[in-house]
């Protein structure tokens, strides 16, 4: 697998290859989604959910989200890492979003970073931060983070003016030097609008098949999520299950005594067993 750079990435778009994204937020995951050939793998700040149990992604924080991103970097060698920066983390002042992201790119090893929406506040950050130096990848339609704001975790761009507004946002963010683009939980209809309308690759999380590629929380792919899940989700596997029948059995045999077995058992030679228990008996004098 050749690794994946924002030419590569560029080159695959112009000639209509679809790009694979996934998130991953520990080394096992990220050592799995670079042998399966991803070309990108986000830490996104869905780890909250997934891994971590926030109940959303509001409250994560850098420093939480700097453990997971190295966890990631220290498994990935070929598909590009961008890293979520946090709700709080960008949105105050320009400098503070190129301080955060020159964190995730320092400390955590990321080759690029992703923030939400495309209101005017957004758009400064992306183009302050390319500025720096850093790629930006912007994300627009749902954006969990400010989800109270959009009236909960629902579709968005479902009326003219709705998605107008989103045809806005992609654009000032392409314009503000952005490389990509994630659009989540929009029509598959305005997406494809908007593709055409936009020339960085868009990647799509509920927003239809027009879209240069997809993403999916690997949690939800895995089947180790609980609950329904989005109407987009696909589950590719049903882990959870598997992960919970594996420790069950294991914990049948630790109660039956059937776990460990002999082959699971470090020797002494006998010789030595036989000092051993001579020296034992000498310390019950
Ligand atoms: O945090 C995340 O996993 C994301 C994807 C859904 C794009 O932002």
């Amino acid at each position: 697998m050749t690794e994946s750079t924002l030419a590569t990435l560029a080159a695959k778009h112009a000639a209509g290859e679809p790009l694979v994204m996934v998130t991953a937020y520990d080394f096992p995951s990220a050592r799995a989604a670079q042998a399966a050939g991803v070309d990108i793998v986000l830490v996104g700040d869905s780890g909250a959910e997934v891994v971590l149990g926030h109940p959303s992604t509001v409250s994560v924080s850098v420093t939480e989200m700097l453990v997971l991103t190295r966890a990631v970097r220290r498994g990935l060698s070929t598909p590009l890492l961008v890293a979520d920066l946090p709700f709080g983390s960008y949105e105050a002042s320009d400098e503070q979003a190129v301080r955060t992201a020159v964190r995730f790119v320092k400390q955590g090893g990321a080759d690029a970073v992703k923030l939400e929406r495309g209101n005017e506040t957004s758009v400064a950050r992306a183009r302050a931060i390319v500025a720096a130096g850093i790629p930006v990848m912007g994300h627009v339609g749902l954006t969990p983070q400010t989800a109270t704001a959009l009236g909960g975790n629902r579709a968005q761009g479902r009326s003219a003016q709705d998605a107008a507004r989103i045809a806005r946002e992609a654009l000032a963010l392409e314009a503000a030097g952005c490389f990509s683009l994630v659009f989540e939980a929009i029509p598959a209809a305005v997406a494809e609008e908007l593709v055409a309308l936009v020339r960085i690759p868009v990647i799509g999380i509920g927003a239809g098949s027009a879209t240069d590629g997809q993403v999916l929380v690997l949690h939800d792919l895995l089947g180790m999520r609980e609950g329904q899940g989005a109407r987009f989700v696909e589950r590719y596997a049903n882990l959870q299950s598997e992960v919970q029948s594996a420790i069950a059995a294991y914990a049948a045999d630790v109660r039956a005594r059937r776990y460990p077995r002999p082959e699971h058992c470090y020797t002494i030679e006998p010789e030595q067993l036989a000092q051993f228990r001579a020296k034992l008996a000498e310390l019950e004098l």
